[in-house]
């Protein structure tokens, strides 16, 4: 069944054609890959989803309807998203973090009732309670993104974006974290929508991929089938990433990125 269904959609900055007719379908209970070179619209996309930018041309529907603004507060109910970055605030506690969404709004719950639910959320992220009053600024960059990710999953979503989840972490927090998505998605029954350029994630979470290119949808397939794709956009992807993994492992390389992943895009 068919949760989100982006139809033609076009989103212009000035003379910055970003997309231009993008189509897409997320299906319940898949995990779909956003993926694209930087400043391809990945990030342009999910707003246009969440209604933080407004689409020119096309139309986004959700279960099958418009998403109005009505419709679309119905739909954020139902969503829980990471941040890129984590985007903790600093100045509440881990568990009021996690607990955010219960803590206020239509999901309010007593304030015991919401800390219980975060404890456990923390637990299946592989967190002790005991850090349940500490600080953001206490934790280390992997635990942050652990507590992001609790958080993302507290109000039980039924769909979940991450943004960039792996971004910034060493190579074995990044496959931890891919790991506890695909868990995640596969425990609750989710659907996810990742947007990630590190090939490893498209590899650990995705079923489907979607390859944005030129403000279009370059190549969509099956995860299974992307190295076999024959799309030289996707090939570029691949390859790209090959070349960043082999540059991770010389010694002395300051950076695991190439000082300019887009050019070659
Ligand atoms: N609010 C905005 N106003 C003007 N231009 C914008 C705005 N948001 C995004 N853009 C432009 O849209 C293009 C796509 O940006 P977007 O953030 O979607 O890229 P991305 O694919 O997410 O890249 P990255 O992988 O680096 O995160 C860029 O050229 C960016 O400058
Ligand atoms: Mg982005």
């Amino acid at each position: 069944m068919t949760i989100i269904s982006i139809d033609g959609v076009h989103k212009s900055f000035g003379d910055n054609r970003v997309l231009r007719g993008i189509d897409l379908v997320v299906k319940e209970g898949e995990s779909l890959i956003v993926a694209g070179r930087s400043g391809s619209g990945k990030s342009v996309l999910l707003k246009c989803i969440l209604g933080l930018v407004r689409i020119d041309q096309g139309s986004i529907r959700f279960h099958g309807e418009p998403l109005t603004d009505r419709k679309r507060t119905e739909f954020l109910e139902h969503f829980g998203m990471l941040f890129q970055g984590g985007a903790l605030f600093d100045s509440l506690p881990v568990w009021q973090n996690v607990a955010f969404r219960l803590l206020r709004g239509k999901q309010k719950r007593p304030p015991g009732e919401a800390r219980a639910v975060a404890i456990d959320k923390l637990g299946r992220v592989g967190l002790e309670p005991d850090i349940a009053d500490l600080y953001p600024a206490e934790l280390s960059g992997g635990m942050q993104k652990r507590v992001s990710l609790a958080r993302a999953i507290a109000a039980d979503p039924s769909v979940i974006f991450f943004d960039e989840p792996t971004t910034g972490l060493d190579p074995v927090m990044a496959d931890v974290i891919n790991d506890l998505i695909r868990g995640i998605v596969d425990e609750l029954g989710a659907t996810a929508v990742t947007i990630t350029h590190d090939i490893s994630s498209v590899r650990a979470i995705g079923d489907q991929i979607a390859m944005i290119h030129g403000g279009t949808i370059g190549w969509y397939g099956p995860v299974a089938d992307m190295d076999r794709s024959g799309n030289p956009h996707m090939e570029k992807f691949l390859g790209r990433h090959r070349r960043v993994d082999t540059q991770a492992q010389v010694p002395r390389n300051g950076s695991d990125r190439p000082s300019a992943p887009d050019r070659d895009g």
